[in-house]
């Protein structure tokens, strides 16, 4: 494994709690085995509007380090929306904060800086590089001079610490483009680890995958959730059901429930949302899936 950090002690020792010196507490959430253990995304009445009609309608949320968290609900629910609101690609009213610092209002590449990472929908490689170049490119992407260190033929540790983590090593040679339909989504969380994204935001991340990959994706994103704040949209119920440690679900813009897998099927107003003549035919299959364990805990 590859993740370094979150190792030793812990610097303030339990018994310290009563008289915490400020200035002590600052330096221990600077110092850089703990950067990761801060880390929250703190969402507050999230509002996202194009042109008058309201896409996400006052959302709130929060999602701590190692929390693999899934938000789900019907086609147009707003998940996307949000994942570009927090990015800076929509145009966002409210509070996100992660980390401790406000994202609205700032423009993409800094968010970048503090820490925030996404994938799309549809992969997003370079086809005629290899697997390494593209992994060195989003390495500095913002950083500093890799250059130097690709001219003289040295993977930076980073790079070679990601490769192992989405477990592309023995491909890092190849063209991005003769990957695997999984292998590319794996190479585009790579790039977020070499980018030092310690809050990942992948939206759809199985979708088109084989079975094994999928199983995959799930453990390699519970493995990297440990030690980062990783959200997750997906419409895949088999995979929530199998990886979620907590659920999300949407609605129209707003959140309609929230719990685990067990807590989010069993409420009647997401059997209702994916049953109900509201979202007739836009789940893409879930309805079914959603109902299924919900009805079941009904009839204990
Ligand atoms: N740039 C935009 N301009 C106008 N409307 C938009 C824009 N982007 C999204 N919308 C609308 O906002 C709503 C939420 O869209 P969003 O893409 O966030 O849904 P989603 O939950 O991700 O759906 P899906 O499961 O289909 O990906 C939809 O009604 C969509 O048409
Ligand atoms: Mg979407």
């Amino acid at each position: 494994m590859s993740e370094q950090t979150g190792t030793g002690e812990p610097v303030v020792p339990p018994d310290a709690t009563g008289g915490l010196d400020p200035e002590a507490l600052e330096a221990v959430i600077a110092a850089p085995g703990a950067r990761f253990r801060h880390d929250y995304l703190e969402i507050r009445d999230l509002r996202v509007v194009f042109d008058g009609f309201v896409a996400v309608d006052g959302v709130d949320l929060t999602v701590t380090q190692g929390d693999l968290r899934f938000l789900i609900g019907p086609n147009g629910a707003g998940k996307t929306t949000i994942v570009d609101a927090i990015t800076g690609l929509a145009p966002a009213a409210g509070s996100v904060q992660f980390g401790g610092v406000e994202l609205v209002g700032k423009p993409s590449h800094k968010i970048v800086r503090a820490g925030v990472g996404r994938t799309f929908q549809t992969a997003s490689v370079f086809d005629e590089l290899t697997v390494l170049q593209n992994l060195d490119i989003a390495a500095g992407a913002g950083r500093g001079p890799w250059t130097m260190l690709r001219r003289r033929h040295v993977v930076p540790p980073e790079v070679e610490a990601a490769l192992e983590t989405v477990g592309l090593t023995q491909v890092r040679d190849l063209p991005a483009g003769v990957l695997a339909h999984g292998q590319k989504q794996w190479l585009e969380i790579g790039m977020l680890l070499v980018q030092d994204a310690r809050l990942l935001l992948l939206d759809e991340p199985v979708a088109g995958m084989s079975q094994a990959e999928r199983e995959e994706t799930g453990l390699l994103l519970q493995r990297i959730g440990e030690q980062r704040t990783v959200v997750v949209v997906e419409h895949d119920m088999e995979f929530l059901r199998a990886f979620a440690s907590s659920v999300t679900v949407l609605h129209q813009g707003r959140v309609l429930s929230e719990g685990t897998v067990a807590q989010v099927q069993a409420d009647p107003r997401v059997v209702e949302v994916y049953l109900g003549s509201g979202a007739h035919g836009r789940g893409r299959g879930m309805a079914a899936s959603a109902a299924e364990p919900a009805a079941s805990t009904e009839v204990e």
